[in-house]
């Protein structure tokens, strides 16, 4: 298995503030790595640092073998970077934000490579339409697809689904499955637990500056003893009270 990020002593603070206090991790090609936390753990500036938006304090940093401070250059060529805000023109259609990307890349044909993404993320009714009318979750299908012009070997998502609703939040996990499904080596941050659950092949807990623990989900579970079953005396909810009194059958 080839190795396309390592991470190995990562340290950062801001001023007085220790975010990471030496942060280890490896991801595998074409996997899917979720960095889990919570809000202030230190996610983004994980990603900031591996994306060469950032400097590290200390610790060394790999990805597609390149060092994230000695080579940033060649570290940009090989990513994208989807950032926890979208990043679109509102004011442009979502084909034309496409085509922008594209073209700005210096590549052939924008125009295939805009309607062929707008196909990939069920897109393709809507890409005539300004993207200030679209929903939130076209929006970030918008932004995922915007990343991945000129196929990079990495992408970094961070919080791809952050205020997506259920619908949306299942089309951004297929389209992240289909890359991975593809070679493409996917990290990710989130602070939704499921979504790690369902979503990725390894999944590192960030915690006060350092990772807790780390492996698959059934590495994990393994941490936590057998599910026990209790009896315990319970106090009637409203929805019981309602149930009884309704009835469950309509
Ligand atoms: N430029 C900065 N200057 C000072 N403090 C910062 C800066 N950027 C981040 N921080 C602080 O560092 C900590 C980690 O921030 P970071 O954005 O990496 O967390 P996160 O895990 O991405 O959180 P969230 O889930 O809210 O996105 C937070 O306490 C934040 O306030
Ligand atoms: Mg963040």
């Amino acid at each position: 298995m080839t190795t396309v990020i390592r991470v190995q002593g990562m340290e950062k603070s801001y001023k007085d503030l220790r975010v990471l206090r030496g942060v280890d991790f490896e991801v595998a090609k074409g996997s899917i790595f979720a960095l889990l936390g919570s809000n202030g753990a230190g996610k983004t500036t994980v990603v900031k640092i591996l994306s060469t938006l950032l400097k590290a304090d200390a610790g060394t940093a790999t990805v597609n073998g390149f060092d994230v401070a000695a080579q940033p250059e060649n570290v940009r060529e090989s990513i994208s970077l989807t950032g926890q805000f979208a990043a679109v023109d509102e004011i442009l259609t979502g084909r034309e934000n496409l085509v922008l990307v594209a073209k700005l890349r210096h590549l052939k044909d924008p125009g295939t490579i805009a309607d062929t993404l707008l196909g990939r993320f069920s897109l393709a009714d809507a890409g005539a339409r300004k993207v200030s009318t679209y929903s939130g979750g076209m929006r970030r299908r918008l932004d995922i697809a915007m990343s991945l012009i000129g196929s990079p070997p990495v992408i970094f998502l961070d919080e791809p689904t952050t205020g997506l609703d259920p619908q949306a939040r299942i089309e951004v996990w297929d389209a992240v499955r289909e890359l991975a499904g593809q070679g493409t080596t996917v990290l990710l941050t989130t602070q939704y637990l499921d979504e790690a659950e369902h979503l990725a092949d390894r999944i590192a807990i960030l915690h006060e500056g350092r990772i807790l623990v780390h492996g698959t989900l059934a590495e994990l579970k393994q941490l936590l003893p057998p599910a026990t079953v209790e009896y315990v005396e319970k106090q009637p909810s409203l929805e019981d009270v309602f149930l009884s009194l309704v009835g469950t059958n309509h």
